[in-house]
């Protein structure tokens, strides 16, 4: 495999596999210290990140490698007019690997046709975000101790956050797992994940409204915030908004051993009273993306 584009780009088994060797880097941090000297990341952002870029980047930095790249699309020659393609094929020439954020969805599959080096990508308008589903995996692993038998609550905003839709792809190849999808109406999982993953798949799912009632049942709350900048009209951005907002109250109803997980940034949808309790691990889970982001470039790049 050359890119990272979908999460079914990678079989079960190399998921397992970049989970090891994440989870060994966080042991031995100092045998991982040269394994990518000379080796350049670019990171082309097209959209705005905090966590995503700058794990990747602290990622090739901690490997011993270099990064350049721009993070903003204003910065680049996008301003001017230029395509992906052209923009790839130039940053090819500068580095070894490519991690690319872009607000089509599909923009990474073309850059990946137009170059030789890796392309991965870090998120594709409302479609896929790979290696925060890499992230997610690491994080319920290391947290929860397994990927099968979950229930799984999904709640925000289902229609267009990427998270959601690469981590349901990659959930529903375990045995046992369970969805709830929690979100208003007009908030809800694409009918394409429905019918061609949960449907085909006989993926044992609900779609409610109701935050509280699904609580009790919950190994993992993956909460997401409403994706603005995918929205038509403000009015309805306002409207949903605040939809769910998770407070210390509504967790008193959950296992003591469920999981609150969070792809960040969160705006209103978790209050930050709730960030005391031990069940809260979206900080941990950010801090996870590095290490996973560093065995996946170790991975693309052929290194041992
Ligand atoms: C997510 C994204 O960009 O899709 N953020 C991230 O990469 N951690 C979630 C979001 O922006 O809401």
């Amino acid at each position: 495999m050359k890119d990272l584009i979908d999460i079914l780009d990678l079989s079960i088994p190399e998921i397992d596999k970049l989970i090891e060797v994440a989870n060994d880097i966080i042991e031995n941090p100092e045998n991982y210290r040269e394994k990518c000297k000379y080796k350049k990341l670019a990171t082309l952002f097209f959209e705005p990140s905090t966590r995503t870029r700058l794990s990747f980047e602290a990622a090739m930095y901690e490997l011993g490698g270099n990064v350049l790249g721009f993070s903003e699309a204003q910065s680049s020659s996008a301003a001017k007019g230029e395509s992906v393609s052209d923009t790839v094929r130039t940053v090819e020439a500068y580095a070894d690997i490519i991690a690319m954020r872009h607000p089509k969805e599909g923009a990474p599959t073309v850059a990946a046709a137009k170059t030789q080096i890796p392309i991965i990508n870090a998120g594709d308008g409302g479609h896929n975000h790979p290696t925060q589903t890499l992230t997610d995996l690491l994080t319920i692993k290391r947290e929860v101790g397994r990927l099968d038998n979950l229930t799984i609550g999904l709640c925000g905003d289902l229609k267009f956050g990427r998270t959601v839709h690469s981590l349901i792809q990659a959930m529903v190849r375990y045995d046992n797992i369970k969805f709830i999808m929690i979100s208003p109406k007009e908030l809800k999982l694409p009918e394409y994940l429905i019918n061609e993953v949960l449907v085909k798949k006989n993926i044992e799912f609900v779609e409610t409204e109701s935050l509280e009632e699904s609580m009790p049942e919950l190994d993992i709350l993956y909460m997401t915030r409403v994706q603005k900048e995918r929205f038509f009209n403000e009015a309805d951005y306002v409207r949903l908004k605040d939809t769910y907002i998770l407070t210390p109250d509504k967790l008193e109803h959950a296992k003591p051993t469920m999981r609150v997980l969070h792809p960040l940034p969160r705006v209103n949808e978790i209050s930050v009273e709730v960030d005391k309790d031990e069940r809260a691990c979206y900080f941990r889970q950010a801090k996870n993306g590095k290490y996973i982001r560093m065995a996946l470039i170790l991975k693309l790049l052929g290194i041992e």
